[in-house]
């Protein structure tokens, strides 16, 4: 059968068995009413140390929560200066304002849409924030990742790390979630590990941040009736936990796939305007987003073409952080040299997903080769 058409995402692809497998599991946990919390939690939690190599996994509700359960853990508090990149999601901005601290937007570099080490110590020097979210985007992870960590913690500034859309990806052979500080990951369903609904993780290797993080998640709780903190109710639901937990036996050939198809397209379209990106040496990717760059001027053409040909597309993001009309009365000063807006006018995504076929890839990237 010859394609016509390719989702931008798809969320259907199984493993034979997994559907049978999450429903007879579901079916369990209702007969024993494990709803929330339950032994399915820590089993998912041991797993998820395991396979990100962090000591501590902390299911919580979501992504956000996470960061914000984080920036808590650390210790930020009303009125701290936060740094964030001016290129991510959303999330990583409100997250700041939602405990009360300051967001100050730093730009990113342009060519590998991240942070760097020059303008973060810039940054630093200017605004002597209390902490700062570093974030890894695509799939990637910062390449100045180990330099960022190391000057952050000579200058006393507290560094989280937003992973929602790395899990897997390792910097030097070695996992982002496992290496961190603290680290927090989304399972919202469209990422590398999903869910069937909301829900996120925070992972660190040390012990206080842990049982600190444990509190926050559940009500500020020290004992069922005792509370010791404001909290949040931010805790993993057993049927989440479940299907996360089913997911991760099938984690290294969801990631292969992914993998191989950003590959794909990095070979099958070479030398034309349109250029595909991959993560820096240092870095090995989990193919969350195949990400490429454009002429701002000719993205629009290409997109039509996409459309005609029935091909979902991405533009993550398509506005940096600073200029989102929701950060008006919250950004407490920024660093901005128009590269973050310039990545947002100039990044193009093509489909990827876990079993994407070589028949999609092709038909996307014919498409691409024709239009030029
Ligand atoms: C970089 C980044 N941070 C935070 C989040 C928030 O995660 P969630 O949607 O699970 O709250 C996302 C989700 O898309 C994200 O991509």
């Amino acid at each position: 059968m010859s394609i016509s058409q390719v989702p931008f995402i798809t969320l259907n692809r199984f493993e034979p068995g997994f559907k049978e497998n999450f429903l007879s599991g579901v079916a369990s946990l209702f007969e024993k009413t494990q709803f929330v919390g339950g032994p399915i939690v820590g089993e998912l939690e041991a797993e998820l140390a395991k396979v990100s190599g962090a000591k501590y996994a902390i299911g919580c509700a979501n992504g956000t929560d996470a960061i914000q359960i984080a920036l808590r853990a650390v210790g930020v508090d009303k009125n701290d200066k936060v740094l964030v990149p001016d290129m991510t999601f959303w999330a990583t901005f409100e997250a700041v304002v939602n405990v009360g601290a300051n967001p100050i937007t730093v730009d990113v570099n342009r060519q590998t849409c991240h942070w760097d080490i020059s303008t973060f110590k810039a940054a630093v020097a200017e605004f002597k924030p209390k902490a700062a979210i570093m974030v890894h985007l695509y799939g990637w992870a910062c390449p100045d990742t180990l330099e960022i960590r190391k000057f952050a913690k000579e200058a006393n500034v507290l560094l989280i790390e937003d992973g929602a859309q790395c899990f897997g990806t390792k910097i030097n052979g070695e996992s982002i979630l496992g290496s961190a500080l603290i680290a927090t990951t989304s399972f919202y369903p469209a990422k590398v590990l999903g869910a069937s609904g909301d829900a996120g993780a925070i992972f660190t290797n040390d012990e206080l941040l842990n049982q600190t993080s444990r509190i926050l998640i559940n009500h500020g709780r020290t004992d069922h009736y005792s509370h010791g903190m404001i909290g949040w109710n931010s805790r993993i639901g057993a049927y989440e936990s479940l299907f996360l937990k089913l997911s991760l036996e099938h984690i290294a050939s969801r990631l292969e796939s992914r993998r191989a198809a950003v590959k794909f397209y990095a070979e099958a379209l070479q030398g034309l305007p349109f250029k595909p990106l991959l993560a820096a040496n240092q870095v090995w990717e989990n193919g969350y987003c195949a990400v490429g760059m454009i002429d701002p001027a000719l993205r629009p053409g290409l997109i039509d073409s996409l459309k005609k040909a029935s091909i979902g597309h991405g533009t993550i993001y398509p506005g940096a952080m600073s200029l989102q009309s929701g950060a008006k009365g919250h950004l407490a000063g920024s660093i901005d040299f128009g590269n973050a807006h310039y990545v947002s006018q100039a990044v193009l995504n093509l489909p990827s997903f876990a079993y994407i076929t070589n028949e999609e890839l092709d038909y996307v990237s014919q498409c691409v080769r024709k239009h030029f």
